[in-house]
């Protein structure tokens, strides 16, 4: 059975105070909402993530990193490795966020590198990719996401793919205020459960979670989880105050 997930990612967003006091928001607020099958997950940035594994620990709240470094250790001034995240006990890292793809250079061939660092180190991972305005305008969508998707993780194996969550964030609905419609997620989702089916066994396409992100919000959430291939969303903006994402939560 696929897992749902709620997944907040809080970009750079929140100094030090401010994630303590979301974390204890987020806490105090799940304590009142009974949980079916459901993840909950919360990706703070560097400086505040040991902190909130530590304040999650007992809790359902489980909690990201936002990137990894592809190399295990040594010279590579200002990056974090994988054993440093998993020494921390945060066991899940966003890859291939678009905003890391546009302004930091990551491409299908780096981020295969990362996946690959990123199992070796037993973290789990949560996927993106997309694709932008301009490709969906020229019909390109679909074959763009398949690239982008097989490019990074179809060299991977069956067991591998236990570890892998999905999220299609299409470019042009992250932190725009335009949502795809529900149709047009559902569309995209079952595309890529059908491509993750021809080449993998069904066992891995009846488990993966795939999520949808951009621009979702308390007023669309349910139209868009509701959709038969939607098993969740990663979230911006609306994950950054507790009440939202607590709405979030409770619409799927
Ligand atoms: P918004 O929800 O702010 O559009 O961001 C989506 C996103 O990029 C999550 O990773």
């Amino acid at each position: 059975m696929r897992s749902k997930i709620v997944a907040g990612n809080w970009k750079m967003n929140k100094t030090y105070q401010e994630s303590k006091t979301l974390v204890k928001e987020l806490k105090k607020a799940i304590k009142e909402i009974k949980l079916d099958n459901t993840r909950v997950i919360i990706a703070p940035t560097f400086t505040n993530l040991q902190k909130a594994s530590k304040k999650t620990k007992d809790t359902v709240i489980e909690v990201a990193a936002q990137n990894m470094c592809a190399m295990e250790s040594g010279a590579y001034t200002g990056e974090i490795s994988a054993s440093m995240i998993k020494s921390i006990h945060v066991d899940l890292v966003i890859l291939g966020h678009s905003e890391r793809r546009a302004y930091f250079g990551e491409t299908d061939e780096s981020l295969a590198k990362k996946v690959d660092t990123a199992l070796k180190n037993n973290l789990e991972i949560i996927f993106c990719f997309g694709e932008v305005l301009e490709e969906r305008k020229n019909g390109n969508h679909f074959k763009v996401v398949e690239e982008q998707i097989k490019k990074a993780l179809f060299h991977l194996t069956s067991e591998d793919w236990k570890h892998i969550i999905l999220a299609y964030e299409p470019v042009w609905a992250i932190g725009t205020g335009e949502t795809a419609s529900p149709e047009q997620a559902q569309e995209m989702h079952a595309f890529i459960r059908e491509l993750v089916a021809e080449r993998y066994i069904s066992d891995v396409v009846e488990k993966v979670s795939i999520l949808y992100g951009g621009s979702v919000k308390p007023a669309n959430a349910k139209e868009i989880f509701s959709k038969e291939d939607v098993d969740g969303g990663l979230i911006g903006g609306a994950a950054l105050n507790a009440e939202d994402f607590m709405a979030l939560v409770k619409a799927i």
